[in-house]
């Protein structure tokens, strides 16, 4: 594997690949990783010839108030998971390779932003959709690699993607889960041994919500039956939304009639200090 951090070498780099008629994939991550994150680097090592993963704790997705200092950053032990991949680059860059001295362009995500995780954390998926274009541009890849876990994340991307017009295939692939149930997040290791335990709550609701919205109850008579669950399952937790949704606009179900787009069932909670989102397509 060679690490790069330059964008420069890494367009040197990739530009000699794909003279070579090699199928570059892309796994944009912030580090940290775990299986959730191998899983998609798996995925691109089975469709493309050659796997770039990128390293980048965007400073730009991140809120005033939110985590971005204590994010936690082990490049080192990153690398080591990413060989035993078999990865052929990783892209590590610093913060001056990807926002240049007095850079000021950014990408406005558009009413999607608005929504859910967008309203929760204003100007996060601006951040997002700025530094994912600034990286397709920097590794020109034909496909990349978007957990379903960050399912608004996903809609966001295809939506630059189809907008702006990039080359560009995305792959969704499937969220990996601990045993409970529980989506691995970089963000569970701020839980405590409590709260950890109560965390399963979030996988547990979506499942009743999901199993009760197959039986043929209503959205918002299933919804009401997962606050439900959640407040029993979970007395000390915050839920700070549980709705069913389009997956591609983020509207909530009740608002568009038949089969307009995919439903999603989505859920973000508050354990503690620690706020968690997680998904469950229909
Ligand atoms: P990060 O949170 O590091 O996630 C990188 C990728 O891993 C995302 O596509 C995310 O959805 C996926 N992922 C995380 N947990 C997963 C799980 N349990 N199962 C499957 N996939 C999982 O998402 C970001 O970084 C950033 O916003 C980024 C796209 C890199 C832009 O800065």
């Amino acid at each position: 594997m060679r690490t790069i951090t330059t964008s420069n070498e890494l367009r040197s780099a990739l530009a000699l690949q794909r003279e070579q008629g090699k199928h570059i994939g892309f796994v944009p991550t912030m580090g940290a990783l775990h299986e959730g994150h191998l899983s998609l680097v798996r995925c691109s090592k089975q469709h493309a010839d050659r796997t770039v993963v990128s390293i980048f704790v965007n400073p730009t997705q991140f809120g005033p108030s939110e985590d971005f200092d204590r994010y936690p950053r082990t490049l080192e032990s990153d690398a080591g998971l990413l060989i035993d991949e078999d990865v052929e680059f990783l892209f590590a860059p610093t913060a001056d390779q990807i926002y240049p001295p007095g850079h000021s362009f950014s990408i406005h995500a558009g009413p999607i932003a608005t929504l859910y995780e967008g309203a929760r954390r204003p100007g996060h998926f601006d951040g997002v959709a700025t530094v994912v274009s600034i990286l397709f541009n920097i590794v020109q890849p034909q496909s990349v690699y978007f957990g379903q876990k960050d399912a608004q994340q996903v809609a966001v991307v295809k939506k630059l993607i189809h907008d702006l017009a990039f080359p560009i295939e995305v792959e969704v692939v499937p969220t990996v889960r601990e045993n409970d149930g529980l989506a691995l997040s970089s963000r569970n290791r701020y839980l405590s041994q409590a709260e950890r335990k109560e965390a399963a709550v979030l996988s547990k609701t979506l499942v009743l919500v999901r199993d009760l919205i197959q039986k043929g109850h209503s959205a918002p008579a299933a919804i009401a039956a997962g606050i439900e669950e959640f407040h029993k399952l979970a007395p000390h937790g915050i839920l700070d939304y549980l709705d069913v949704v389009g997956a591609e606009t983020f509207r909530p179900a009740a608002s568009f009639e038949g089969n307009e787009e995919p439903i999603t069932i989505i859920i973000a909670a508050i354990l503690g200090t620690t706020r968690l989102i997680d998904n469950l397509p229909l």
